[in-house]
């Protein structure tokens, strides 16, 4: 990579994908020095986020409360200390930043994002919610602003080098594979009872607890299919999802021609995040490599609806549009955490989504949507709407 260094801010550091994106950038400035991290934020975990300032010594920093400010005050007075959701936007829009990688967790991604892309800036998306549930405006804001999203979900991020093959008008579909999780040979009357430790072991990646539970129910991949309808401007009946147990192919686009073009790699985060941070561009850095003779043979499956209802669930919130994704979102972010603590069964979280679709349905036709605009604050309502009736929600 030729060039100034880049100044990166990381949404999110203290995660699955911020410590791996960390990782990544101390990679590549061994080799040269490509990139100075001058903004770095965190929810509850002050501790590993204090150890992220001493090692990289940003700027600025975001916590989600003034509690965690406060203890971050008394050891590092010389950097700028910012709160709350408003300072993850502040710090989305911090001056001099050339990139923004969202790795933060849920809805609270959106309004980061907008911001840094309010600004034209790149954004390094791992945060799939800021499409899921704000695509419209994340893809207006696109065309208006000049910003840059690239795509660090691995299924979307090899989507997006499949693409760099053919013109969007060439494409007959895009395939979205998925590895069907922990239960994909689980009997389905099993899942009634099946324990959160069980689901939070995923064969194959290494993630945070919101998406690791999301891959076992797969509303992950419906949120798969929304993020690349919004990110490839596909419309939904070119957008197909097939069970690849071994997570090689990390996903494939079909074009019209009858070529497949496909991607695949090591199942490590680390390659598609280094692909969106030095895209378009590729370096050795010592990752993980796939070793072919090990891999063969491909298997490849049809997805059953019967096993994952919840994936219905999400297609169906996505066709309505509107709010309907991000009042799922919501009541999944709740239905997860209530699941986690043993407040509700496995297959409680499918059952809850697909009552909550039913409400939105009946309410759907907010004074804003009914004029095709959705605005943050609509998100916002729908949101809490949607979070307070799954919370209530009984079994
Ligand atoms: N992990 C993966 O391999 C993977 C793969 C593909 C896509 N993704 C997507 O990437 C995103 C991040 O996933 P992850 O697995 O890295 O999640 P994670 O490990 O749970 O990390 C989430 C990050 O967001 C922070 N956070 C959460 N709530 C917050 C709030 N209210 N205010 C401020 N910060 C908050 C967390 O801070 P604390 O930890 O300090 O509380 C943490 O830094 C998700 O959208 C996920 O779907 C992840």
């Amino acid at each position: 990579m030729r060039g100034a260094e880049r100044r990166v801010v990381i949404l999110g550091s203290t995660g699955s994908i911020g410590v791996q994106t960390l990782d990544v950038i101390e990679r590549l400035n061994r080799k040269t020095h490509l990139f100075s991290v001058i903004g770095l934020s965190a929810g509850k975990n002050v501790d590993l986020l204090a150890e992220q300032i001493r090692r990289f010594s940003p700027i600025a920093v975001s916590i989600e409360d003034e509690e965690g400010a406060e203890e971050l005050h008394r050891h590092f007075q010389t950097i700028e200390i910012l709160v709350g959701e408003e300072g993850l936007s502040e710090l989305a829009r911090l001056k001099r930043a050339d990139l923004i990688v969202n790795a933060l967790v849920g809805a609270v991604g959106l309004a980061p994002t907008l911001a840094a892309l309010s600004l034209g800036r790149t954004v390094a998306l791992a945060n799939k919610e800021s499409l899921v549930i704000g695509g419209e405006l994340v893809t207006a804001s696109l065309h208006e602003d000049g910003g840059t999203l690239l795509p660090i979900d691995s299924e979307h991020n090899a989507l997006l080098q499949c693409l760099r093959a053919g013109k969007i008008s060439e494409v007959k579909q895009v395939v979205i594979t998925a590895s069907g999780g922990p239960f994909l040979r689980r009997p389905i009357e099993e899942l009634a009872h099946v324990r959160p430790e069980e689901a939070l072991s995923h064969p194959n990646w290494a993630m945070g607890s919101r998406i690791t539970i999301d891959s076992a129910t797969m509303v992950n991949k419906g949120f798969e299919v929304i993020e690349a309808h919004h990110l490839f401007s596909l419309p939904y009946k070119q957008i197909d999802v097939i069970i690849h147990p071994g997570s090689h192919v990390h996903s494939l686009v079909e074009y019209k021609d009858g070529s497949i073009l496909a991607e695949l790699a090591a199942s490590d985060m680390r390659i598609p995040i280094q692909y969106a941070l030095t895209h378009p561009e590729r370096i050795d850095t010592g990752l993980p490599r796939l070793n072919l003779d090990i891999t063969a043979p491909l298997k490849f499956e049809p997805l059953d609806p019967g096993r994952f209802p919840a994936f219905t669930t999400v297609l169906h919130a996505a066709k309505e549009g509107g709010t309907a994704p991000a009042a799922i979102n919501a009541a999944d972010e709740i239905l997860v955490k209530r699941f986690l603590t043993g407040e509700i069964p496995f297959t409680g979280i499918a059952a809850g989504l697909e009552v909550i679709l039913n409400r939105w349905v009946a309410l759907k036709g907010s004074p804003d949507e009914e004029h095709g605009k959705i605005s943050l604050q609509t998100i916002r309502s729908i949101d809490r709407w949607a979070r307070s009736e799954a919370a209530a929600l009984q079994w």
